[in-house]
């Protein structure tokens, strides 16, 4: 793990972006993927990004992760410096990152086996896992047996698993139809509820952004940076009714408006 002190830290999942920029450099070309993002996640905040395509979304998350380098700036967990991956980040991506010679059990065992947590413990671990993503009885099923939804499922199962503070989502339900992408975001809060991570999420989706999140940042390209952030004051409580709300129909205009630009 590459952040987290041996001293117990005072917040659990706080994510401080300061001052952050990204360059590609090539020996031919120069591209400014970021500018200068200030950014403060709070404990078991959920935060959802949202901006065009190319500003520079999965950048920012690939770099929170530890899989990407920034040219200036830091990005903290926890007060801990990222300099790589770490099992305190889970990821979650849109395509289907599953073991497929692995059972949905063991593609959710996986890192605790790793870590070398016993088998009970790992059985008892995956048992609640599976039973929060409703998947109890698939548990000997292998991921070309299962359904989109089903496949992403067991991959927050598995980004879990490790016990993260955080959890990192890049469009994770991007690729899955309506009536199925309204029931993850759904199982989505229930397990932000219980095990009270700090969610990063990215979608280009305005109704999932509003529905997911307490707080809303966009971004703009050319270069990357952050346009505008939005408090979502709506129920604590999700319901589908909530897609009714006027808050909800207000901040879908001014998102929509803001994002045309
Ligand atoms: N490895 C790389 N080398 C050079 N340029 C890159 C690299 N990765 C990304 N970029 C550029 O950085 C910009 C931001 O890319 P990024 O993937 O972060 O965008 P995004 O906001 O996630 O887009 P999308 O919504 O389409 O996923 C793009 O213009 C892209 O071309
Ligand atoms: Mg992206």
């Amino acid at each position: 793990m590459q952040t987290g002190s041996k001293e117990e830290a005072a917040t659990r999942g706080e994510i401080v972006i300061h001052n952050l920029h990204k360059v590609y450099t090539t020996k031919k070309s120069r591209f400014e993927a970021l500018h200068n993002i200030q950014l403060t996640i709070g404990e078991n905040e959920f935060l959802t990004i949202l901006g065009p395509s190319g500003c520079g979304k999965s950048t920012l998350l690939r770099i929170v992760a530890g899989l990407e380098d920034h040219t200036e700036g830091s990005v903290m967990v926890d007060g801990e410096e990222v300099i790589g991956p770490g099992a305190d980040r889970g990821m979650v991506f849109q395509g289907y990152t599953l073991f497929p010679w692995l059972t949905v059990r063991e593609n959710i065992e996986y890192g605790p086996k790793l870590k070398g947590i016993p088998t009970l413990e790992r059985r008892s671990l995956s048992n609640y896992l599976l039973k929060m993503i409703r998947l109890e009885s698939f548990d000997k099923s292998y991921p070309k047996q299962l359904s989109g939804g089903m496949k992403q499922r067991v991959a927050i199962a598995r980004a879990l698993a490790n016990r993260p503070k955080v959890l990192l989502m890049d469009e994770p339900f991007g690729a899955l139809d309506a009536q199925t992408k309204l029931e993850m975001q759904e199982m989505l809060l229930d397990v932000w509820e219980k095990e009270k991570t700090t969610v990063l999420f990215i979608t280009h989706d305005i109704d999932e952004a509003i529905f997911l999140s307490q707080r809303i940042v966009v971004m703009g390209a050319g270069p990357g940076r952050i346009l505008k952030e939005f408090n979502v004051e709506l129920p604590a409580e999700r319901t589908p009714e909530v897609r009714e709300h006027p808050e909800f129909l207000s901040l879908k205009r001014e998102l929509a408006g803001l994002l045309k630009h």
